[in-house]
């Protein structure tokens, strides 16, 4: 059986979220700057993205900058949001064509000029579109995320509008960045590294974890496929047993 025939379509994950790692690497191994990485890093997400609307998964979200990634030299710093604006210019056929509506989370107000004007365009644009959802994870990080609903909720409790018995976790996941997005059943981290480097720590709660060597700028359709085989051949127990599996979970 050809690897591509091994994917089960019928039982495709909703939500795949991606930690692009490993572009500064890729280019290091070239003998090239780090910025080359990232240019080639954004042919890898054209690839995937394509790739996830072919599938036909709902929600695709990448980790593109992190809150911590404002620490990196400005230089870097203005060249990746230099290339956010341009690729998102660039791509808004690309997004037209394939069906595929773009979405932000992360402090978005805290991006240059340009980058929020490019965002809002294709936002708009891309606003009828039905089929994939790209959701870019932009200057966010979930720890901020979290203190940010915590600090919405109070400042509705304060003002009457919610009891404290009301706080449920359906009330806390409507106050967070991912509000009508459900949790991711695949995360895919490329580069090697084991770790979740403070993205989508709420949501990742029973999220299938999946590890690979590649970097992220030699990262390609067959590779998200083979992610997704051997998240189906997982067992999602969600703290159940094995004989239990079929009901419901909460
Ligand atoms: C991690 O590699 C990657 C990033 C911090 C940025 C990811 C950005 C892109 C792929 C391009 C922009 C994306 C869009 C959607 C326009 P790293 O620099 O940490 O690599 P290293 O760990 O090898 O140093």
């Amino acid at each position: 059986m050809s690897f591509e025939k091994q994917l089960d379509k019928n039982r495709l994950p909703r939500h795949i979220a991606i930690i692009m790692d490993g572009n500064g690497r890729w280019a290091k191994k070239k003998g090239k700057l780090r910025v080359l990485g990232h240019e080639y890093g954004v042919k890898a997400v054209r690839k995937v993205v394509e790739t996830a609307a072919e599938l036909g998964i709902e929600f695709l979200t990448l980790y593109a900058f992190s809150t911590e990634n404002w620490n990196r030299p400005q230089y870097e710093v203005d060249a990746l949001m230099h290339l956010l604006v341009r690729t998102i210019n660039k791509e808004i056929p690309t997004l037209q064509k394939n069906n595929i509506k773009l979405h932000t989370i992360g402090d978005i107000d805290s991006l240059p000029r340009d980058a929020k004007a490019e965002l809002s365009k294709a936002i708009e644009i891309t606003k009828n579109n039905n089929g994939t959802t790209m959701v870019l994870a932009l200057s966010y990080s979930a720890r901020w995320e979290i203190t940010n609903a915590a600090k919405k909720i109070a400042i509705a409790v304060k003002d009457g509008k919610i009891d404290p018995e009301q706080i449920s976790k359906h009330l806390f996941s409507e106050h967070l960045n991912t509000v009508n997005i459900p949790d991711p059943e695949l995360l895919i981290r490329t580069s090697g590294e084991k770790r979740i480097s403070n993205f989508l720590l709420w949501q990742i709660a029973y999220t299938e974890l999946y590890f690979t060597e590649i970097l992220w700028p030699d990262f390609g359709k067959n590779d998200l496929i083979n992610a997704i085989i051997d998240y189906q051949n997982r067992e999602r127990r969600f703290g159940k047993i094995s004989e239990q599996l079929g009901s419901d979970v909460t």
